[in-house]
């Protein structure tokens, strides 16, 4: 078996080989869920809980359909970010829900790490469904999934992330993905908004977005993420626009055929033009959100084989 993991906490750990198992897999359920009967029965009798101590909507609504069109039985916690805190609270819950015999444990948590040190605490399959600013491993696997379908392959690649990186799970995931992948991955972005040490990453850092987006064959913006910001990163949205925004002139830098990705939710007007976002010839955002269940349901399909296998050996 390619897929060896008991959990999906990241990309990090995941072989090429791994990844390409969860695509290949994926490819079958985007069939499926564009059929008339949009199910299986791969997670017949499992137990999927849906812990969300973010907000979340796509994520969230991707995860839960993803599990019901497996024939798992679905829970959706219902997680005030506000009443709860990390630590003690957390592995308080983790074990309450441990008690109830889940088999999947879908979490998304403020706090890098949070997800990691859950899945230490529990006897099931964890999926990391966003921890801080760590990792989005769903996020980047249906991100290549979509690169894949729409370029036909999914290396030597130019691909450019632009925009707050420094914040952003989404841009480390797709980072460590698209470089497992043997891409070329470029990060555009203000050095306010550059985390450091991404050199180590091996991709190459602009801060002229034009300089950035030449010939590129992808271009992945980024939520400029406020709610994780606590001073002035950026002089205004409309300056920030203007530098960074993605429009007609500064898209025009990439290859003509370039595709235009977003993880959503979008701020049009602040990191992409709204025209943009809406070109059925350019934006693949649409497409990723439909990529979005199926990768899902690779996932939690392949874990669920690991975890059935594990208990069989017990
Ligand atoms: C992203 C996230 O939550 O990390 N959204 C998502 O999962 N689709 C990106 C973001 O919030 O900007």
């Amino acid at each position: 078996m390619t897929f060896t993991q008991r959990h999906l906490l990241g990309i990090e750990p995941l072989h090429p080989m791994e990844i390409t198992a969860i695509l290949d897999l994926a490819e079958d359920y985007a069939a499926l869920n564009r059929s008339d009967r949009k199910h299986s029965e791969a997670l017949k009798g499992l137990t999927q809980i849906n812990m969300f101590f973010e907000n979340s909507t796509r994520t969230q609504a991707s995860f839960e359909l993803a599990g019901k069109r497996l024939g798992a039985d679905v829970m959706n916690m219902a997680m005030q970010t506000s009443s709860v805190k990390k630590g003690e609270t957390l592995i308080d819950t983790a074990l309450t829900l441990n008690a109830m015999h889940p088999d999947l444990l879908v979490v998304r948590h403020p706090s890098s790490g949070a997800v990691n040190l859950l899945a230490e605490k529990v006897n099931c399959a964890v999926l990391n469904a966003g921890d801080g600013r760590h990792e989005h491993p769903t996020q980047a696997l249906l991100d290549a999934l979509t690169i894949r379908r729409k370029k036909g392959r999914l290396h030597r690649l130019t691909v450019a992330i632009c925009g707050d990186i420094a914040h952003s799970r989404v841009a480390r995931s797709n980072l460590i993905l698209l470089g497992k992948m043997e891409n070329r991955v470029r990060l555009v972005a203000p050095p306010t908004l550059m985390p450091a040490g991404v050199s180590e990453f091996g991709c190459e850092v602009f801060d002229d977005m034009r300089a950035g987006l030449q010939d590129a064959d992808v271009v992945m913006m980024l939520r400029l993420q406020k709610e994780r910001m606590d001073g002035g990163f950026i002089p205004s949205e409309r300056e920030y626009y203007h530098r960074y925004g993605l429009d007609a002139e500064k898209l025009a830098c990439a290859k003509p055929d370039a595709i235009v990705m977003h993880p959503g939710p979008m701020n049009r007007g602040v990191e992409i033009d709204g025209t943009i976002a809406d070109d059925i010839n350019r934006s693949v955002i649409q497409e990723q959100v439909e990529m979005g269940v199926a990768v899902r349901m690779a996932a939690m399909d392949l874990l669920a084989r690991n975890l059935k296998a594990a208990r069989n050996a017990a």
